[in-house]
């Protein structure tokens, strides 16, 4: 910990760290930051280290600001007791992740390192470690396992499964599509995690591309599970500004209007999405900035993901499609029935429950558009679907009722009229 470190192994650790960074960052050559360094004499090296690069013009005083910014989340994370901070794995909107050994067990880990800013939020801190603790209850080989929780200097951080390999974005940046078949066998893997997930009462609220691992042997891993809850879905989506592949392309419409009852349809709205972008290399909705984006979300209509890849077998289109109704009553009625349909057309079926689903759909449209059923129902056959009989239908029985009712009316009018 860093109260019972040396303060020279500390200043050095920082001095290491700042000199990585300035060569990583190329604003200098290493020989160039040895040279620097060899100038320094004495125990307050860390900070003339830092200065020396100042006044010798390697870099600037701005500069160095940023690179001090950007170096705190591993300053803090070797901080942390139990675990040796080995790599910086990456960093997204809002967080820090490092490679580390943790040395109770001898495996390595992956740590999470939260922002600053969220350290005073006291709602935060506490969804924060309810969400943690409970996700790591789960156990799941699709769900990247969470192992601990807790908080070191000012910042908190998050323990989880380390995953060697890549992210589902990583893959899209560079090849723009997956198969058919590729895309089907991460999504499927990806929706048994959900439905596991979803069982155990739980949603994940940023299902997309960057949070799907995929390991050397191909499993797929949904990551960050239990961490979107501590972030309100509007500031979460609003930190991506600005970044391509951001979370405003794959969240719901109900998240958008920040509706307080987010449940497991957001995640398969989620997973659609990410679905959609896996099959035709492109997001579902664009746009120059967030707010376009999630506008669209909202009022667009969704270009069909077959007009893009016309390659694409029609069950895929049907999945994707309900997956990101607008409306959450449109989308799958369980992650159950999602995973049946992908399991069926990865075996070349059709895929019954969206079918069913696109009726409802229709129906309820119906309903909105032709206030007289009886007329609708008879005018549009089309809607009404070989497996689903007429019979089952509600529109159907309105019709007969009205027919039955005025058929009565008229025997009593007649009946009255003979006496
Ligand atoms: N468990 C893990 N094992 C290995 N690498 C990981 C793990 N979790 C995250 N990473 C790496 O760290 C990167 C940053 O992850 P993080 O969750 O902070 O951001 P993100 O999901 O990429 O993006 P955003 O912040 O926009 O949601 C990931 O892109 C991934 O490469
Ligand atoms: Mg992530």
């Amino acid at each position: 910990m860093a109260e019972s470190s040396p303060p020279t192994t500390e200043a050095e650790n920082t001095d290491s760290l700042l000199a990585r960074t300035v060569v990583d960052q190329g604003l200098a050559t290493a020989e160039d930051v040895e040279a620097c360094r060899q100038t320094l004499t004495g125990d307050a090296a860390g900070t003339t280290l830092a200065t020396a690069l100042v006044s010798r013009g390697i870099v600037t005083a701005k500069q160095l600001e940023r690179i001090k910014a950007a170096i705190e989340p591993q300053k803090t994370a070797q901080q942390i007791p139990g675990y040796q901070i080995l790599e910086k794995l990456g960093a997204g909107a809002m967080a820090t992740v490092f490679k580390a050994r943790q040395m109770s067990l001898d495996r390595m880990v992956a740590i999470k390192v939260l922002p600053r800013k969220h350290t005073n939020n006291p709602q935060f801190v506490q969804r924060f470690y309810a969400e943690g603790r409970a996700a790591a209850k789960l156990n799941h080989p699709n769900i990247v396992a969470a192992y601990d929780v807790g908080k070191a200097g000012e910042f908190h951080y998050f323990v989880m499964e380390y995953v060697q390999g890549r992210t589902v974005f990583d893959d899209i940046s560079k090849n723009q599509r997956y198969s058919e078949r590729e895309a089907l066998h991460i999504v499927l893997q990806i929706a048994r995690a959900l439905e596991h997930a979803h069982k155990a009462g739980f949603i994940h609220r940023d299902v997309k591309p960057k949070n799907i691992m995929i390991t050397k042997e191909g499993t797929a891993k949904l990551a960050d599970m239990g961490l979107a809850r501590a972030v309100s879905d509007r500031e979460a989506a609003e930190a991506e500004a600005g970044k391509a592949f951001g979370t405003p392309y794959y969240i719901s419409p109900e998240q958008i209007r920040g509706e307080i009852d987010i449940d497991f349809r957001a995640d398969i709205y989620g997973l659609g999405a990410t679905f959609y972008h896996m099959v035709t290399g492109q997001v579902p909705y664009d746009g120059p900035n967030p707010s376009a984006v999630m506008h669209k979300h909202l009022k667009a209509e969704l270009v069909p993901p077959d007009h893009i890849n016309p390659t694409l077998s029609s069950g895929i289109g049907e999945i994707i499609e309900v997956c990101m109704a607008k409306n959450r009553k449109q989308r799958y009625t369980s992650t159950s029935d999602l995973l049946h349909d992908l399991e069926a057309v990865a075996k070349g079926e059709a895929p019954v429950q969206a079918r069913k689903k696109f009726d409802f759909a229709a129906l309820e449209n119906m309903e909105r558009e032709a206030p007289d059923a009886a007329v609708s129902a008879d005018s549009n056959p089309g809607v009404i679907t070989a497996g689903s009989p007429l019979t089952s239908q509600p529109l159907f029985w309105l019709a007969v009722g009205g027919w039955a009712a005025a058929l009565l009316l008229l025997v009593l009018l007649l009946f009255s009229l003979v006496k």
